[in-house]
């Protein structure tokens, strides 16, 4: 192993950028080359390569973002633009590739993996931690401390004019950060994708929510079936006229931002063993940390199993928080 690229794709996360570090710093501590290819599978296409050094990577573990950039490329999606890439890879001398990146990065990855010899192994950082087989991706952590402290800004509010608020979170296949913002933030309700939601039911549930209690926050994920939090809130209007109801969307502030100690933690370990797994000659893996221990299981079981539903237990978590008389 001489040449080591690596890239970020999707949807940045707190936490690429430690990733990035522990790569570089990995690579270089055992004489291999570290290069970055900008902007994805973009950049593996326009042969954006870049090799690195220690101080490329100087000062970046508390970054938000990705210094090399992220897109989510369509023209990848097209073996014609794939072979491009691949032959970049080849002229580049790259021997081992690793991405960052969630379920669709994966998807591109598995499908590079068919086309061409060169090892790769996959790092999952989504805000959604949506990923099979890890019990954290990259970013999750220090995505879900920033809307709770948003929530708790509009608590503020919210109880000063007594007001229901809908908190539209991110998440379009996915409720996991909605539903753990919902227990962190003493949310009293959540609507997530996992579970069919009723208009009607909704209405009923927030007469009985405000039970001398002012101001009540509801989180939404993007992806839940009423459409989210605008649609909700002009379907409720009529329904419960004498209620002030308000809605956020916290929008891109979400995947923005420095990212936490253990988005920190995590990457530099993630990443740093994604480099010992090439090493070993290692291919067609995901690392992943499972149990507080860092493991390997193979890519496509990351994009092609579900990861565990939500559990049951934790929606009636937030159940038992209400206040109810
Ligand atoms: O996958 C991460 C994510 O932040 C989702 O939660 C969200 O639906 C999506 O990316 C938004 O993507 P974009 O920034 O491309 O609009």
């Amino acid at each position: 192993m001489k040449k080591i690229a690596f890239l970020t794709s999707g949807g940045d996360s707190p936490g690429m950028n430690a990733c990035i570090r522990a790569i570089v710093k990995s690579c270089l501590n055992q004489n291999i080359s570290p290069f970055a290819i900008n902007n994805g599978f973009k950049g593996m296409i326009e042969n954006d390569f870049h090799e690195m050094t220690y101080l490329n990577v100087n000062n970046i573990i508390q970054l938000g973002g990705t210094i090399i950039g992220s897109a989510r490329s369509e023209e990848f999606k097209m073996k014609e633009f794939r072979n491009t890439a691949i032959n970049n890879l080849i002229s580049n001398q790259i021997d081992g590739l690793i991405v960052i990146g969630g379920d669709g990065t994966f998807t591109g990855a598995t499908i590079l993996a068919k086309e061409m010899d060169i090892p790769i192994i996959g790092v999952p950082a989504t805000i959604d931690n949506d990923i099979f087989g890890t019990d954290f991706s990259i970013g999750y952590d220090s995505a879900l401390n920033t809307i709770v402290d948003a929530i708790d800004k509009i608590r503020d509010t919210a109880s000063s004019h007594d007001r229901i608020f809908f908190v539209e979170v991110m998440g379009r296949n996915s409720g996991y950060i909605a539903l753990n913002a919902a227990i962190a933030s003493g949310s009293e309700s959540v609507l997530i994708p996992e579970q069919i939601s009723d208009i009607h039911f909704l209405a009923n549930q927030i007469k009985n929510l405000n039970k001398g209690i002012r101001g009540s926050i509801i989180v939404v994920a993007e992806g839940d079936d009423l459409g989210g939090a605008l649609k909700i809130l002009s379907d409720l209007k009529p329904l419960l006229p004498s209620f002030d109801l308000k809605a956020t969307i916290l929008g891109h502030i979400q995947r923005g931002g420095n990212p936490s100690a253990f988005d920190r933690i995590i990457s530099t370990k993630m990443g740093v063993h994604a480099v010992e797994l090439l090493i070993e000659g290692k291919t067609n893996l995901m690392v992943g940390i499972k149990e507080n221990s860092i493991i390997s299981i193979p890519i496509q079981d990351g994009i092609n199993l579900k990861k565990n539903p939500i559990e049951e237990n934790d929606i009636d978590l937030l159940k038992k928080m209400l206040t109810t008389n």
